[in-house]
């Protein structure tokens, strides 16, 4: 076997550690970061092709998370219609998208290589990024937000401690994977103006919201994988408190959502930035790279972009 060197791709608060060989060809088998055999299979052979995915993933998860929120905001405002598209996409986004493009970077591994990742990102969340945002919004007079960066750091070392702990059952075989934090009440994200005043608050939410939809979307896909049903039970109840917890309190603190009008409008532009450049350049750059699977894939997505763009402006005109 070629000898394989270490790359981390860092997709938002999370790591995708892949491994690719020395030289950066060609990553068949990949090992998981502690060089195990039970790591993720790569099915693309090209870093740049992986950097290209991991944004993909980013930005579907993302997607999918706001589409949840605005989904319920037109639901609120009486246009049901209007609901049922915005789910229908962020089942797109999330089911097929995000989940395709993980499929092909290999992110899902065995049990323990997937709690591993978990760990690895909870632990920079909880003891580097967040007492990082809450410090820093603390600094520029956003208390509101730093005091929730400091519970939900908090938080993520709860998670860190349970998968930490499900980590040590799967490896050693002893002892019980713990209960799953729990989503004491979901947040509502009606329609409103960012709570927050600072640029570097509304930049480190951005970040923020990112991390937690992609921890969502990564929990969703390692509970769908899972051999050890308690393992799955861990990662589904934890995806949920990422999403109806986390991600919507810095929804609400940056004022994601706004009226269905406007959401429509953003959810157009988001759609055709992806539709018309960025899934065509990430489309071009693999098929250049001999990645032809994801070209395909990338190709594919441009296209479903493009129609998401038509029907949710078809909506908006529907509303004039
Ligand atoms: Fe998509
Ligand atoms: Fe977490
Ligand atoms: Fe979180
Ligand atoms: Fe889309």
């Amino acid at each position: 076997m070629v000898p394989f060197s270490k790359r981390a791709l860092v997709t938002g608060a999370f790591t995708l550690v892949l491994s690719v060989p020395a030289g950066g060809a060609f990553a068949m088998p990949a090992l998981s970061d502690d060089g195990s055999s039970d790591g993720p299979q790569v099915r693309v052979s090209n870093s740049q092709t992986l950097a290209d995915l991991a944004q993909s993933m980013r930005g579907e998860a993302f997607a999918s998370a706001s589409y949840r929120l605005y989904a319920k905001q037109a639901r609120r405002e009486g246009l049901p219609s209007v609901g049922r598209l915005f789910e229908r996409t962020a089942d797109v986004e999330l089911g097929e998208h995000f989940k395709e493009e993980a499929a092909l970077s290999g992110l899902v591994g065995s049990d323990a290589a997937n709690l591993r990742d978990a760990v690895s990102g909870e632990t920079y969340e909880s003891q580097k990024m967040y007492p990082g945002f809450a410090q820093q919004a603390r600094a520029d007079g956003d208390s509101a937000a730093a005091t929730r960066f400091s519970e939900i750091a908090r938080d993520e070392g709860v998670h860190r401690g349970e998968f930490s702990t499900a980590l040590h059952v799967v490896e050693s075989g002893q002892g019980s994977v713990p209960a799953p934090s729990k989503v004491e009440e979901p947040t509502q994200v009606p329609a409103g103006p960012p709570k927050v005043q600072a640029q570097r608050t509304k930049a480190n939410l951005d970040t923020a919201m990112h991390g937690e939809a992609l921890a969502y979307a990564k929990y969703r896909l390692y509970a769908e994988h899972a051999e050890n049903p308690a393992v799955a039970r861990l990662f589904r109840g934890n995806a949920q408190v990422e999403r109806r917890e986390h991600f919507a309190d810095e929804a609400k603190l940056a004022g994601l959502v706004g009226t269905t009008r406007s959401n429509l409008t953003k959810a157009i532009s988001g759609e055709r930035y992806e539709s018309r450049t960025m899934y065509p350049t990430f489309a071009k750059r693999a098929k250049e790279a001999g990645d032809t699977g994801a070209a395909t894939r990338f190709s594919h997505n441009a296209k479903d972009e493009a129609r998401h763009a038509q029907a949710f402006q078809k909506a908006l005109d529907r509303l004039s």
